[in-house]
Order: structure tokens, then C-alpha cells, then sequence
């Protein structure tokens, strides 16, 4: 099993490109599914979720193939297995986003329920009572939901909570319905809006999308189209927390500030200066940050993806903190194992109190999930000495060449196995 080996201590500094969103690529690339001619995605970010996805689609019998100019295109043609079995959808989460695309275009779809997670248990009936309201045959057999209709009819959807690829799944199922669909307390995540442009530059009409109404008038069939994948914002705030936590600073390219807006915020509360333009992000610390409080929500919030990254600033940032966490209920593993580096962190139910120590010092630490393993290696990075980051395959799930972007901006940081 691959592990991380940092010698902490190393201010970062220099440039970065920021990849491809990898929560914006993962419903873009299942929006394939709906048209029978080629999808083109370009940006997309080199991840394990990313491949775990094409493997879904190519078991269907979506024709993938990478072009000269790093693109995929998606043929979806023929899509004769309408299944995302248990084996795929226990390793990413995210193969739910194929229900709402197979139903709309094949009126048929075998998926797996996805299981409890590590960061809570992350249930998926907002999907099914919102593909049943566009009028769904929803029954689960034996693990799996099985989804059947005729042709989908276009519906008032009010979902009860805030979910995005519960918004996503139902708005790319809502394209080829009949009639028009109204999805009300949509996610208004930068992510949807991006999947909604890439829909419709395939033909789709879709209105409001980055607001929490969103209104789908359905269509009879979408057209070849090629698309460009947005910048990822989570690994943008994470090399951003990264250089503030050191001491040192960084400049993103390809980096959006507007979708940044809460992060960017924090960061300057804990006293770093960041300046932007339309496709880059720099930030420079001044000295060692202040501590600071935050409570994730849904976007234009501060995002549950970047909590764990600033758990681990505040850890060696002057005075105390608490970070709630609203958004999933075990979302704080990663605050044991910072622990294990001498950060002080009390935890009670979704409240983490951190109080700030003067440094860290490397010890062996383990990842959990994704974003913890981000805020391990933040810490890692601050730490005195060495870290040993283990099981880092969650770290692969969603930061593309993470060492050597790190290494590019003076950390000492390789992998090992
Ligand atoms: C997406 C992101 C993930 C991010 C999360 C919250 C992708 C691929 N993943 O996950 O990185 O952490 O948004 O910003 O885009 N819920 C229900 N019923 C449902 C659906 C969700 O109760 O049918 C609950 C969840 O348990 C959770 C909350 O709603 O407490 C938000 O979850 P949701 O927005 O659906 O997360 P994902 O879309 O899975």
C-alpha cells in the first residue's frame, strides 16, 4: 500500500496548475449515457474516481477512448447493460449518478444502493422520491434499485434537504422527460451549474442552475457536444490552506476566485493576503495564522470538503477555534489522527474545538477519507521532522499528481510503498 513520506518544516512557495474539478467530471462524464452520439470531455483531472467511473461506463457499453489531446470522448451508442453493480458503486459513491441518465434514455436501471460511508451514513432517498415524482417505477431487490418507466414526465420536485448529486441525477433524468421540470431547494454548487452548461451544449434546456430553483424543459434527444470540465476548487483551497498553514505562498493557475469566496475568506481572517484574476489565485502568509471559526454548509458556504484542511491550519494557528460540521456526522476522523501529531483538538458530536500549539511533529498518521488525508498532509507538512502518511489511496481518489505538485513548490514529499 502506497504511503506519503513528508519532511515537514518547509514553507511552501512557487506556482501550480489547478486540475479539473473532479466533482463537476464525474456527472459530466454519466451525462454521456443520455445521447446516442459522441460526448467530448476535456480537463479532466487524473483520478482513481475518475477511472473507477469510465470502468462503469465502459462495463455498460460506453465506447471511451483518450484522444491525442488528452481528451475522452464518450460514445454511448449502445448502452446494452443498464447495471452499476455492487463491486464499483462500494468504491465510489458517486456511480449513484448514473440512475437518473440510464432511466431517462433506456427506461431501465439496475444500481446499487451505495452502503454507509466512513463521513456518515449518506442515504440516496432524495434521488429515488425525486425520480418517482418524474414518475419512476422505483423498486430495491436485493441491494439494488431497480428503476423502470416508460418515458419520464416532467414534475414539481421540492427535495427536502440540499443535496447535489441528488440535484444532478434528477436534472440530467429531467432533460429527455416529457414536459417541464421544476427541481425547488436545488444545490446551487458551482459543480451543478457546470454540468448544467455541459448538458446544455448538448442540446438540453436547462435554466437556473447555481440557484436553488432549476427548471428543465425536456427534450427529445441530445447531440454530440465537447466540453471542458471547470477548475476543481476543493484542491484549489487545499494548496491554498496549505501554503497559508506553512508560512509560505503559492499561485494558482487555471484557479477560479469566485467560487472560492468562503475559503478565500477564511484564509484572510487567519491573516494571510490573497490576490486573484480570472484564472489564477496567489496568496502569501503573513507570518503565523490566527485562529479561526467556521461552520460548513452548503455552497456559497463554507464547503464540508474543506473543513479537515482547516482543522489543520487552525492546529498551529494562534488561539482557539471550533469548526462545526453540518453536512455529514463523522466527518472528524482526521482530528485523532492530528492529535497523533500534538495538535489539541476536543471533539463533541459535530464541534471541534482546536487549539492552536506552537508546532507539530511528524509522527505515523493514517488517511480515512479524502479530504482527511489532505489535512494530514497539510499537517505534514508543518509538522517538525517526518510524517508517514498511510493509506493514501483515498488521497488518489481526488488530487491528481499530489506529491509532485507539492514537491513543485519546495516540499519535501515522496511516495513510498
Ligand atoms: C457531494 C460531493 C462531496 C461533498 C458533498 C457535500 C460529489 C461527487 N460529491 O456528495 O464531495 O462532500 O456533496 O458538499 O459531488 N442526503 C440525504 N438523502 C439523499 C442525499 C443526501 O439525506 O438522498 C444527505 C447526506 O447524507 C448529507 C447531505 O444530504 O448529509 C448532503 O449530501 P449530498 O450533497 O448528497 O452529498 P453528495 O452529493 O453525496
Amino acid at each position: 500500500m502506497d504511503k506519503l513520506v513528508i519532511q515537514g518544516g518547509i514553507p511552501l512557495s512557487g506556482a501550480v496548475r489547478v486540475s479539473g474539478a473532479k466533482n463537476a467530471a464525474l456527472p459530466i462524464l454519466c451525462a454521456s449515457i443520455l445521447v446516442p452520439e459522441t460526448l467530448r470531455v476535456q480537463n479532466l483531472p487524473h483520478l482513481r474516481d475518475v477511472t473507477t467511473m469510465l470502468t462503469l461506463l465502459g462495463q455498460m457499453g460506453v465506447e471511451v477512448s483518450l484522444d491525442e489531446k488528452l481528451g475522452v470522448s464518450l460514445d454511448a451508442t449502445r448502452v446494452e447493460h443498464r447495471v452499476a453493480p455492487y463491486e464499483l458503486v462500494k468504491t465510489m459513491r458517486a456511480s449513484i449518478l448514473v440512475l437518473g441518465p440510464l432511466v431517462a434514455r433506456f427506461g431501465e436501471a439496475r444500481v446499487s444502493l451505495p452502503g454507509g460511508c466512513a463521513i456518515g451514513q449518506r442515504p440516496v432517498d432524495q434521488h429515488i422520491k425525486g425520480l418517482e415524482a418524474l414518475g419512476a417505477q422505483i423498486e430495491i431487490e436485493r441491494g439494488y434499485i431497480h428503476a423502470r418507466a416508460s418515458r419520464l414526465k416532467g414534475a414539481r420536485i421540492e427535495m427536502d434537504l440540499v443535496t447535489v448529486t441528488g440535484t444532478e441525477n434528477l436534472m440530467m433524468a429531467a432533460t429527455l422527460a416529457d414536459g417541464t421540470t421544476v427541481i425547488e431547494n436545488a444545490a446551487l454548487e458551482p459543480e451543478v451549474a457546470d454540468l448544467a452548461n455541459c448538458l446544455n451544449a448538448m442540446g438540453a434546456r436547462v435554466n437556473g442552475a447555481g440557484t436553488d430553483v432549476i427548471t428543465v424543459h425536456g427534450v427529445d434527444r441530445l447531440y454530440a457536444a465537447d466540453y471542458r470540465v471547470m477548475p476543481d476548487r476543493i484542491e484549489s483551497g487545499t494548496f491554498l490552506a496549505a501554503a497559508a498553514a506553512t508560512g509560505g505562498g503559492v499561485r494558482l493557475s487555471g484557479a477560479r476566485a469566485d467560487i472560492l469566496g468562503a475559503v478565500i475568506a477564511k484564509l484572510c481572517e487567519a491573516g494571510a493576503e490573497v490576490e486573484h484574476g480570472e484564472d489564477w489565485v496567489a496568496l502569501q502568509s503573513r507570518g503565523k495564522p490566527v485562529a479561526v471559526n467556521a461552520r460548513t454548509a452548503p455552497y456559497p458556504a463554507f464547503p464540508t470538503d474543506m473543513q479537515a484542511q482547516l482543522m489543520a491550519l487552525n492546529a498551529v494557528a494562534d488561539g482557539t477555534s471550533v469548526i462545526t460540521e453540518t453536512i455529514f456526522e463523522n466527518r472528524f476522523m482526521h482530528a485523532q489522527e492530528l492529535k497523533r501529531l500534538g495538535a489539541h483538538i476536543d471533539v463533541e458530536g459535530n464541534i471541534a474545538v482546536v487549539q492552536g500549539v506552537e508546532r507539530l511533529q511528524g509522527a505515523r498518521v493514517m488517511a480515512t477519507d479524502l479530504r482527511a488525508s489532505a489535512s494530514l498532509v497539510i499537517a505534514g507538512l508543518v509538522a517538525e521532522g517526518e510524517t508517514l502518511v498511510d493509506r493514501i489511496y483515498h488521497l488518489d481518489r481526488g488530487y491528481e499528481c499530489i506529491e509532485e505538485k507539492l514537491g513543485q513548490l519546495g516540499a519535501r514529499i515522496k511516495r513510498a510503498n
